[in-house]
């Protein structure tokens, strides 16, 4: 189980989340942010943080968003466009900085 960012932070990524986050966990995509589901400690500290409610602990999710827990872990599971290796658990996102991609279906998702 983990925290999870839902369709509420598409086009509006807000950051305000990351930094709350004590494990820098949280990464920066194009129009969402991303929970690293291997790396969340689960200490919550993300959820108030975020002006528009997008992040939920993963069983709070409001219905029909289910798809953000599968994306959530998609985008650092299978490689992002124009790269050949997943991101997989880099341990820490500040040093990455922004990704400037998306998951296919966050790519495509219209709110
Ligand atoms: Fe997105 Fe909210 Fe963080 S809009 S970037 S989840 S503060």
């Amino acid at each position: 189980m983990t925290f999870v960012i839902g369709a509420a932070c598409v086009d509006v990524l807000d950051r305000a989340c990351i930094e709350e986050c004590p494990i820098d966990c949280i990464f920066i995509g194009d129009r969402m942010a991303y929970v690293q589901p291997d790396e969340c400690i689960d200490c919550g500290g993300c959820e108030p943080a975020c002006p528009v409610e997008a992040i939920h602990y993963e069983d709070d999710l409001p219905a029909g968003q289910e798809q953000f827990i599968v994306e959530n872990r998609r985008f650092f599971d299978e490689p992002l466009p124009g790269r050949t290796r997943p991101l997989g658990q880099p341990g820490g996102a500040a040093a990455i900085g922004p990704l400037g991609s998306d998951t296919r279906f966050v790519r495509e998702y219209q709110p």
